[in-house]
């Protein structure tokens, strides 16, 4: 399973970066926003930025609606680096430039999925990943998971190659979830990340271990 952190914030990309598991890095616009990222210019720098820490795919939302527009916004950042994705919301326009995008070779996120209909429309565009937002169906009491169980079952029936992207994760629980139903990719914020980490007994064992070898080495 693929590991990306769901973030537009350089130092939660660097410290995941450091911990050797971190396999690419989701953005949207609403996450740039939040590091005070505004202007064509400064956009584009802070993705250069965010590809020169990560070792993989980096996706980079359109602000487009329009075809037309989606394309010219898309090549620009397709341009930006190798790893760039670019990430088209799910409305009809959007469909029609991820198959764009397919045909050129461009690779593709495509975002706030939300039903298996939506998922297996972006899979015949083409879309290189699928985002499906768990937490956010969760949020509405729609079983978040069981989406990402249902797309897995219809992409393994078809043979797409489209890689279920599991987005909108909340907590640890919600990784071991999508792991078991098969999701390729997990999206989420360091936090959960690093809470994945944790076990009391872990803890617990580690500082008996090392109170052990103390006193054994002052005997
Ligand atoms: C996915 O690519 C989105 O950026 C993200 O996972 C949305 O998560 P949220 O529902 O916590 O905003």
């Amino acid at each position: 399973m693929k590991f990306f952190i769901d973030t537009a914030n350089l130092n939660d990309i660097r410290e995941a970066q450091d911990l050797g598991i971190l396999d690419g890095v989701t953005t949207n616009p609403s996450l740039m926003a939040k590091e005070g990222i505004t202007g064509k210019n400064s956009v584009m720098q802070h993705y250069k930025a965010i590809c020169d820490i990560v070792d993989g795919d980096v996706s980079a939302e359109v602000i487009a609606t329009t075809f037309n527009e989606m394309i010219a916004e898309g090549e620009e950042l397709a341009e930006i680096d190798d790893k760039i994705v670019v990430k088209v919301p799910m409305i009809k326009e959007g469909i029609k430039a991820i198959n764009y995008f397919t045909e050129k070779g461009i690779k593709t996120n495509c975002t706030l999925i939300f039903s298996a209909g939506q998922a297996l429309l972006a899979a015949k565009a083409g879309a290189t990943y699928v985002s499906p937002f768990i937490g956010r169906l969760d949020d509405i009491s729609v079983d978040g998971v069981a989406l990402i169980e249902q797309i897995a079952l219809i992409y393994r029936n078809y043979g797409y190659g489209t890689q279920i992207l599991a987005a909108s994760v909340r907590h640890p629980m919600h990784i071991i979830q999508c792991a078991e139903v098969g999701a390729d990719v997990m999206t989420g914020p360091l936090s959960v990340i690093n809470a994945l980490f944790s076990h009391p007994l872990t803890d617990i064992g580690l500082a008996k271990f090392l109170a052990d070898h103390k006193k054994a080495a002052t005997k």
